[in-house]
C-alpha cells in the first residue's frame, strides 16, 4: 500500500518569503502517546519568519527543507496508541513542540498528546489558531516569570501586535494596572482591551511618559530603537524588564544592575494546562482575540510579507 500524502508549505533552502512553496509530502503516523491531529487552520508568527530566513529557531530546526509553522488548531483524526486523553473528533489547538518544528503548515501534524488543550469553544479554528504561541508567551510570561500581582504597574511594548494585545488583557485580568504602546490610531482599541495608559512611541518617547513601572515586557527588543535598554530607566528599584524578542546581552545585564532593576530573557514553552485556563479567559468572554486577516495555506508567502512589514494588529491566519 502507497503511503498517504498531505498538502503542506515546504521551503527547499533559507531566504525571504519567495522560498515558501506548496509541496504534498508523507502525512506522518502518531506515534505511542501522540495524536494525530488535522489542522484546520495553523497561526503565522515573527519566529515563522525569522527561521524561514535562517534566524529564528533555525539553528534547532537545522538545514531546510522543512516545514514551518508550530500554531495548530484542529480536529483528532487518530490516536496513538496509549492515549486515552482525546478520541477521533476532538478539536483541540496548541503550540506543540517548540522550539523543535512542529510542521503546523501542513494539513496534518502528530504531537505529543498532552501539548494539545481543548479548542476554546466560543472560537473558530482560524481564531483558535491565532492564539497558543502568542497567548502562552504573554501569560508565561506574566504570570510563572513576573509573578505580576494586582496592583502593580506593566508596562507592555508593542501591545497591537498578536502577544500584544493578549498581554494587555491578561495583565488587566491579574489585576495590574497596564501601561501599553502602539501608533495613535490603536490606543482606542487598546483602552477598550485594559490598558489604563496609552503611549504613541511614534511621537513620544516612552521613558518621558511613564515612570516606577514594576514589569515591562518588551515585544519590540534592543534591535529596534534599543527599546529594552530604554526600559531599564522606567523600572521602579527592583523592578523586571523581561526581554522578549532578543533576550538580555551582557551589556544589558550590566547596565540593569548597575540601576538595580533585573532583566531576563524569556523563550514560550508548549502548555496544555494554560492553553485550557487561557481556553475558559476566552470562552468566558474575559479575553478576545483579534484576527486580522485569514489567507489560504498557499498564500503563506503573502502572509509572512504582510507580517514582516511589523504593523499587524492583531495575528495573521492561514487556513488548511
Ligand atoms: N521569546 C519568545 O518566546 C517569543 C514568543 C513570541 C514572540 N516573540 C517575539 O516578540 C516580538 C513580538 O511578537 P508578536 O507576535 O507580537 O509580533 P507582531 O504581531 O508582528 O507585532 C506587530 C506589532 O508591533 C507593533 N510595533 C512595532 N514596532 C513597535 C515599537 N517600536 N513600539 C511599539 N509597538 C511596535 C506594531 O504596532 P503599530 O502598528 O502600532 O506600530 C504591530 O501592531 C517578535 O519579535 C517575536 O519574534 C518572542
Amino acid at each position: 500500500m502507497s503511503t498517504p500524502t498531505m498538502r503542506a508549505v515546504s521551503q527547499p533552502a533559507f531566504g525571504g518569503p519567495e522560498v515558501l512553496e506548496p509541496v504534498r509530502v508523507p502525512r506522518p503516523e502518531p506515534l505511542p502517546t501522540e495524536v494525530l491531529v488535522r489542522v484546520r487552520a495553523a497561526g503565522v508568527n515573527p519566529v515563522d519568519w525569522k527561521t524561514r530566513s535562517g534566524g529564528g529557531m533555525a539553528g534547532v530546526l537545522g538545514q531546510p527543507p522543512f516545514i514551518l509553522g508550530w500554531d495548530v488548531s484542529g480536529v483528532v483524526e487518530e490516536v496513538g496508541f496509549g492515549v486515552t486523553t482525546w478520541k477521533p473528533g476532538d478539536e483541540v489547538y496548541g503550540m506543540p513542540w517548540f522550539p523543535r518544528a512542529a510542521g503546523a503548515y501542513a494539513e496534518y501534524v502528530t504531537a505529543p498528546s498532552r501539548q494539545f488543550a481543548r479548542k476554546p469553544a466560543t472560537l473558530d479554528h482560524e481564531h483558535a489558531a491565532a492564539v497558543p504561541l502568542a497567548a502562552l508567551t504573554a501569560w508565561q510570561a506574566l504570570t510563572d516569570t513576573a509573578d505580576v500581582r494586582p496592583g502593580q504597574r506593566v508596562l507592555i511594548h508593542a501591545g497591537a501586535g498578536g502577544v500584544g494585545h493578549l498581554a494587555v488583557q491578561f495583565a488587566r485580568h491579574l489585576g495590574a494596572q497596564v501601561v501599553t504602546t502602539a501608533r495613535a490610531a490603536k490606543h482606542e482599541w487598546l483602552r477598550k482591551l485594559g490598558a489604563e495608559e496609552t503611549i504613541d512611541y511614534t511621537t513620544t518617547r516612552f521613558e518621558d511618559a511613564v515612570a516606577d513601572v514594576d514589569v515591562v515586557i518588551d515585544l519590540v527588543g534592543d534591535g529596534h530603537d534599543a527599546t529594552s535598554t530604554r526600559s531599564l530607566k522606567v523600572l521602579r528599584p527592583g523592578g523586571l524588564l523581561v526581554a522578549v524578542p532578543s533576550g538580555v546581552s551582557p551589556e544589558l545585564a550590566e547596565r540593569a544592575e548597575a540601576a538595580g532593576v533585573r532583566a531576563t530573557a524569556f523563550l514560550v514553552e508548549p502548555d496544555a494546562p494554560a492553553l485550557a485556563r487561557i481556553a475558559g479567559l476566552i470562552d468566558q468572554g474575559d479575553v478576545t482575540v483579534e484576527v486580522e486577516d485569514v489567507l489560504p495555506l498557499e498564500q503563506a508567502a503573502e502572509a509572512h510579507r504582510r507580517g514582516e512589514e511589523g504593523r499587524t494588529r492583531g495575528k495573521l491566519v492561514l487556513t488548511v
